[in-house]
C-alpha cells in the first residue's frame, strides 16, 4: 500500500496478545460504519466518494479553476474548520514550501490565500494589502451558509470585488460552495446568479477535503485532483478488510485506543517537513472533533520536527506521561540537498561530507524515535513515499477511515459536534442577533 503504517517500536507498551484481543471490537466498529448501524451513519458518505461523486460537477470544477488561474493572481479561499483546513493543508502538502511567497513574476499559478478562519482585523487588512490592484477571484465555502466570520469576510472581500469591477463582472469571480438548498449563502447565490458547487449532505465538513470544498482550491493550485481521488479511491479499495493483521488503517485505530485505555491520552502527530505543519492542523479537527465528546476521546496535538524538539521536545521526553506521537516521514522528499565539502573541519561538520540533509534528518527521526521510547512515549510512525497527489488522498482516506473505526471503538458518535454550537450561541447573543435577545441580556450580565 502507499502509506505504511508501523507500530514495531510498541512492544514495550503493548503486549502480543492485545491487538488480537481488540479484533472482535474492532470487527463490531467495522459494521457500525459499513452497515450503517453506528451513530451518526447519516454522515458517512465520505466513505465511497472516491468512487461515487458527481462526475459532471467535477468537470465544473476543473473549468472554474481553468478559469480563476487565466483570470486571476490571487484565490481568496474563505472559509473556517472543516471549510478551510482541508484546502490549506492540501495547497501547502502538495507544493514548494514558498508557494503562496513567490512573486507573480516567478509563478505559473494564482496564490491561494485563505480568509474567513478567524475575526481578525488586521489579518483581512493585511490580506487585502497584499492583493493590492491585482486580478483576483473568491471561493466562499460555507455549509451552513451562516458561519458569521467567513460571512464577515465575504461582506468584505465581496465590496472590494465589486469596487474594482463593477457588480455584473464581481459577480462572474464568485464561487460559491454551499448546501444544496439551505442556507443564507445558497439564496444569496441563486439571487446574484454565481457559480455554485455543492456540499454533500452525508459529509461532514471535517470530512470534506475530496468534495468540491477542497477540490476548488485545490485545483485553483494547480495540482492534479484526478490523482487526488485516484489515491483516496486505492485506500478506499484498500481498507475493506477488518482483519487487523491485513488493514493497517485499523491496526492503527486499535493501537491508538489500546495505548488511550493505559492513560495515554494525548496524540502528538509529528512531521520532519515544514509544508506538513497544515496536515497536522486538518488532522486535529479529523480527530479532536471525531473524538471528543461525552468527556472522553484523546486530544489530539501535533510538534513540528526537528525545529520542536528544541523546544517541546523537552516535555515530551520527560513531562507528564500521557504522551503517545504518530510520526508522518516522508521517505523520499520533493527535494535533496547535499552537505558540501569545505576546506578544513572548523565547523565540525566534515564527518557528514557528502551526506544529504534527508540523511540528517532520517537519523534525526530514528533517533528521537528511540529517545521517546525510552522516555515512555509510545511510538507509531506513518511513512508516505513522497508528496504527490496520489499519495495525499491515499493519506487522507487513511486518518478518515481510521477515526470512523477509532470512535465506534471508544463508544461515541464519529460523525457530529454538538460541542462547536455552544461558543456561536454565545457570539450572536452578545453581538445582538436578532432572535438571541434574551441570552444576551443573561450573558452580558455575567461578563
Ligand atoms: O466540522 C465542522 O462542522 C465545523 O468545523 C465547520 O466546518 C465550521 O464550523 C464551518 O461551518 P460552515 O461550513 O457551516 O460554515
Amino acid at each position: 500500500t502507499t502509506v505504511s503504517f508501523d507500530a514495531s517500536k510498541l512492544d514495550k507498551f503493548v503486549h502480543d496478545n492485545e491487538l488480537d484481543e481488540m479484533q472482535a471490537l474492532v470487527n463490531a466498529a467495522d459494521t457500525e460504519l459499513r452497515q450503517g448501524t453506528g451513530a451518526g451513519s447519516a454522515f458517512r458518505d465520505w466513505l465511497t466518494l472516491p468512487d461515487d461523486y458527481d462526475q459532471a460537477e467535477f468537470t465544473r470544477i476543473k473549468a472554474a479553476a481553468a478559469k480563476i488561474r487565466s483570470d486571476s493572481k490571487v484565490l481568496v479561499t474563505i472559509g473556517i474548520g472543516g471549510s478551510y483546513l482541508g484546502a490549506k493543508m492540501a495547497v501547502d502538502f502538495l507544493h514548494d514550501t514558498f508557494f503562496n511567497y513567490l512573486p507573480d513574476e516567478q509563478r505559473q499559478d494564482p496564490q491561494v490565500l485563505f480568509a474567513g478562519n478567524s475575526l481578525s482585523p488586521s489579518y483581512v487588512y493585511d490580506l487585502i494589502h497584499l492583493i493590492g490592484d491585482r486580478d483576483f477571484s473568491i471561493n466562499v465555502i460555507s455549509k451552513s451558509g451562516t458561519t458569521t466570520e467567513p460571512s464577515i469576510a465575504f461582506r468584505i472581500f465581496k465590496a472590494k470585488l465589486i469596487e474594482k469591477y463593477g457588480k455584473t463582472t464581481a459577480n462572474q469571480r464568485i464561487y460559491v460552495t454551499t448546501d444544496k438548498q439551505r442556507g443564507a449563502l445558497k439564496q444569496e447565490a441563486a439571487s446574484e446568479g454565481y457559480e455554485t458547487f455543492i456540499i454533500p449532505d452525508g459529509i461532514g465538513g471535517r470530512y470534506s477535503v475530496l468534495s468540491a470544498v477542497g477540490l476548488l482550491p485545490i485545483a485553483v493550485s494547480g495540482a492534479d485532483i484526478d490523482q487526488l481521488m485516484a489515491g483516496a479511491r486505492d485506500a478506499m479499495n484498500d481498507y475493506t478488510n477488518p482483519d487487523l493483521t491485513k488493514n493497517e488503517a485499523y491496526q492503527y485505530a486499535a493501537y491508538r485506543n489500546i495505548l488511550y485505555r493505559k492513560g495515554f491520552t494525548t496524540e502528538l502527530l509529528e512531521n520532519y517537513e515544514p509544508n506538513l505543519q497544515y496536515f497536522a492542523e486538518w488532522w486535529k479537527q479529523l480527530m479532536g472533533e471525531s473524538e471528543g465528546k461525552d468527556q472522553k476521546g484523546i486530544y489530539p496535538s501535533s510538534a513540528n520536527f526537528s525545529t520542536d524538539l528544541h523546544s517541546l521536545g523537552q516535555y515530551i521526553q520527560e513531562g507528564l506521561r500521557n504522551l503517545m506521537e504518530t510520526v508522518i516521514f516522508i521517505d523520499k522528499p520533493n527535494h535533496e540537498v547535499a552537505i558540501p565539502k569545505t576546506d578544513g573541519n572548523l565547523d565540525g561538520l566534515q564527518y557528514l561530507e557528502d551526506r544529504t540533509m534527508h540523511f540528517a534528518n532520517t537519523k534525526a527521526f530514528q533517533g528521537v524515535t528511540l529517545a521517546h521510547t525510552d522516555g515512555n512515549v509510545p511510538n507509531m510512525s506513518v511513512h508516505i513515499p513522497d508528496q504527490t497527489p496520489h499519495t495525499l488522498g491515499y493519506l487522507i482516506y487513511f486518518f478518515e477511515v481510521a477515526v470512523g473505526i477509532s470512535g465506534y471503538l471508544n463508544g461515541i458518535n464519529p460523525f457530529n459536534q454538538p460541542g462547536v454550537e455552544a461558543y456561536k450561541t454565545n457570539m450572536f447573543a452578545l453581538l445582538g442577533k436578532p432572535g438571541f435577545e434574551t441570552l444576551g441580556t443573561e450573558l452580558n450580565k455575567r461578563l
